[in-house]
């Protein structure tokens, strides 16, 4: 850690999206859910943890009538996940919008889709902070996205490496995944201040 009491130089990882560029975001998703279903009451379901400052940011930037909830997924082998923590609201009949941090392979929010389908709601629409639609492998329809993004490993505003770097206000583009990987604290001592 260099003196001076600032983070090192950023090398293995550069800002992609700056706190203004995510404020943005929030607030050009909240206008479209709010002319989409804001007058409905719609159900805002953020998935736990990635999606916790886009949610917070998308319910406050534009203050509609709406319910939140909170629901958790874990892998369960073979790209297939499972409900791990369930919202606890009855959605026959409400329009939810489901909150995610980035769509990837689009396999998580398939699954997802799909059981909250089953229970019945008057409409069911995702918005997404980030999209990697390169990557995609299934079709899903995300219906509001912040940014399309390239193939790259992302961490900061809510999204993670082995439950690091969550509390970033900035979305952050790491440089060498593999490096990470084999040290997951590569990045601490460039993205926070000692
Ligand atoms: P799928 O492939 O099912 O995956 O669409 C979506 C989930 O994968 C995680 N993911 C990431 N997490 N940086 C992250 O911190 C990334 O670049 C990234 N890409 C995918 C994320 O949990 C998302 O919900
Ligand atoms: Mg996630």
């Amino acid at each position: 850690m260099p003196k001076g009491g600032r983070p090192g130089p950023a090398v293995h990882s550069e800002v992609l999206f700056a706190p203004d560029d995510l404020a943005e975001a929030a607030q050009r998703v909240a206008g479209a859910i709010e002319d989409s279903v804001g007058e409905e009451r719609p159900l805002l379901v953020g998935i736990l943890k990635g999606a916790t400052m886009f949610l917070a940011d998308v319910m406050r930037a534009r203050p509609f009538d709406c319910q939140v909830d909170f629901l958790s997924i874990s892998p369960f082998g073979q790209g297939r996940v499972r409900i791990e923590s369930d919202i606890s609201v009855d959605i026959e009949g409400r329009h939810v919008v489901v909150l995610e941090d980035i769509v990837d392979t689009g396999l998580t929010l398939t699954y997802l889709l799909g059981t909250l389908r089953s229970r019945g709601p008057a409409s069911l629409q995702v918005a997404a902070l980030l999209d990697k639609s390169v990557r995609r492998l299934v079709e899903v329809p995300v219906q509001w996205v912040g940014f399309e993004i390239p193939d790259v490993f992302v961490v900061g505003y809510g999204m993670d490496f082995e439950g690091r770097y969550r509390n970033l206000p900035e979305v952050r583009m790491v440089h060498d995944l593999m490096a990470l990987a084999d040290d997951p604290d590569l990045l601490v001592g460039e993205v926070f201040a000692p």
